[in-house]
């Protein structure tokens, strides 16, 4: 796993250089979800392909940008999901964007994802990573070198912040009900539009709440569940806090029928997580 990992941060750094120095246009072609793809999109996804190819147990790749899975060899244990660039529309605003990894031993689904990974493209680049049944390890590009941060990267029992995703004029009524609660009692928005960088500040502020729910325009949510969704449940389950979907089932219970397949989710602290299951009716 050591290698993947080791991979996936040699990759940070060429990614980081294409978003400082490449091209940010849209080209002319469209993704398997249906969204314009930008110039960007493509070439971290070539990127992130070629250097993932080279590596040894690794059976398949499949990317957001592409259509198919890429077989790499059928005998090898590993299958790696990635979101190569996450954050696309907000790219241009110069704000961070993020970059999204699940490694899946066998068919990936929640159950088979053993290894999950960030980027975040920040002031400085950063990669937390889970290995299923351990804590989240947080490192920092710094000075040509990944250094480990040792503060604890774990979440609270309840935070301060609301991050609601999602088109509110679409939302459901408890949803509306739900996310105006949480404002009534002092928490404070934050979203950005870029999942990375949302959730990343929710855990380095040691807690609250990130939604992108089912409505009226999105019924599944927006966020796939192989390349977004299910990495992200693996992280926040292993710093403490809780991963559902609408139904209140963990994310790491689903297993997608397709490989574009999205899902409504939320990621939070405890405190908010239940909040959310009662004002949804759903049993805590
Ligand atoms: P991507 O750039 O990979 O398509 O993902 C964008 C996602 C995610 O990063 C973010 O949380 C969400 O889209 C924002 O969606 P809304 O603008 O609908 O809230
Ligand atoms: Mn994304
Ligand atoms: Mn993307």
């Amino acid at each position: 796993m050591k290698t993947i990992l080791d991979a996936i941060k040699t990759i940070a750094v060429s990614v980081d250089a294409l978003i400082k120095e490449g091209d940010l246009g849209y080209s002319t072609e469209h993704n398997a979800t249906g969204d314009a793809q930008l110039k960007l999109d493509i070439a971290a996804d070539r990127v992130i392909e070629e250097s993932l190819s080279a590596l040894a147990r690794v059976r398949s790749i499949i990317s957001e940008e592409k259509e198919n899975e890429l077989i790499l060899d059928p005998k090898a244990p590993y299958t790696i999901c990635y979101d190569p660039l996450d954050g696309s529309s907000i790219v241009d605003a110069n704000f961070s964007v993020g970059a999204i990894f699940g490694i899946y031993e066998g068919e990936p689904a929640g159950a088979s994802l053993v290894t999950a990974a960030y980027i975040l493209f920040g002031r400085h680049i950063e990669m937390v990573s889970v290995e299923r049944g351990n804590p989240p390890m947080r490192q920092r590009f710094v000075h040509g070198r990944w250094q480990l941060m040792d503060r604890k990267f774990m979440l609270k029992e309840k935070g301060r912040h609301n991050a609601p995703g999602g088109t509110q004029q679409y939302w459901p009524p408890h949803h509306k009900a739900f996310v105006d609660s949480l404002f009534a009692e002092g928490y404070r928005l934050r979203y950005s539009g870029g999942m990375v960088p949302d959730l990343h500040h929710l855990i380095v502020k040691g807690g609250g709440i990130f939604s992108y729910p089912a409505a009226s325009d999105l019924p599944n949510g927006k966020l796939r569940q192989l390349f977004e969704v299910l990495p992200f449940a693996l992280i926040f389950e292993a710093a403490g806090g809780q991963a559902i979907d609408h139904h209140g089932r963990r994310l790491l219970e689903l297993a997608p029928r397709h490989h574009h397949d999205t899902t409504p989710c939320f990621f939070g602290s405890n405190y908010e997580i239940n909040a959310l299951k009662k004002a949804y009716g759903l049993a805590t």
